[in-house]
C-alpha cells in the first residue's frame, strides 16, 4: 500500500502505511498494553507471509496503532489483531486502520472478512458492529484465560 496521510473521523491527523521491521518495538508495546495474545515471533512470521496485510498508523513519526490480517484457506480476510496505544483512543484510529483493511481486502477481490473478539470487549465489539460485522457465533474458552469469544463476519 503506498503510504496515506488522512484525518480520522475524529479529527486526528495520520498516516497510514505498511509495518516496517524497524516497527517492531513499537507495536509490541502497544499490543502488550492491550493485553492481545500474539507473541513478537508470531506478528513477524504472519508479516513475512502477507506483509501488506501489517498495517500501522502513525502520529508525528510515532507508530500508535497496528492491525494485522491475514487470509484464510477458504480466501476469507480475518483480523488477527487491531489494537491503538491507549493514549490515542477513542480518536478514529482504530475505524480508520479496518478501512485500511477493508480497501486491501476488497482490492485482492476478497469477499467477506471475519474475526474474533472477547465477550467483555463491548467497545471494540460496538466498533466492528459499526462498521458493517454481525454476529456468527460464539466460541467458549477460546481464550487463554477461558473467556469465550463472539465470531464476527462482514461482507466487504
Ligand atoms: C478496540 C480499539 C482498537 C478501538 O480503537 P479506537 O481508535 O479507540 O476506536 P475509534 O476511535 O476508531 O472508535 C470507533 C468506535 O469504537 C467505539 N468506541 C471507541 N471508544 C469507545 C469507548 N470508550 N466506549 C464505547 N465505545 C467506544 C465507538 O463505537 C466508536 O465509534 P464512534 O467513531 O462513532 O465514536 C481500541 O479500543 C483498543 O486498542 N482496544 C484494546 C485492544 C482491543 O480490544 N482490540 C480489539 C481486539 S478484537
Amino acid at each position: 500500500m503506498k503510504p496515506v496521510v488522512m484525518d480520522t473521523t475524529k479529527g486526528l491527523r495520520i498516516l497510514i502505511r505498511n509495518f516496517e521491521m524497524r516497527d517492531i518495538k513499537r507495536v509490541m508495546e502497544i499490543e502488550e498494553e492491550a493485553f492481545l495474545e500474539g507473541d513478537k515471533d508470531l506478528y513477524i512470521e504472519l508479516y513475512r507471509e502477507w506483509q501488506e496485510g501489517f498495517i500501522v498508523a502513525e502520529v508525528d513519526g510515532m507508530v500508535i496503532g497496528f492491525t494485522v490480517l491475514v487470509l484464510t484457506p477458504e480466501e476469507e480476510g480475518r483480523v488477527f489483531a487491531l489494537a491503538v496505544d491507549s493514549r490515542f483512543r477513542g480518536k478514529g484510529v482504530g475505524r480508520a486502520l479496518l478501512k485500511a483493511a477493508f480497501n486491501l481486502l476488497r482490492r485482492y477481490k476478497i469477499g467477506f472478512v471475519r474475526l474474533e473478539v472477547r465477550v467483555s470487549n463491548r467497545v471494540a465489539q460496538q466498533l466492528y458492529r459499526s462498521m458493517g460485522f454481525v454476529e456468527t457465533g460464539f466460541v467458549p474458552f477460546y481464550y487463554k484465560d477461558g473467556e469465550a469469544a463472539l465470531l464476527m463476519r462482514k461482507v466487504l
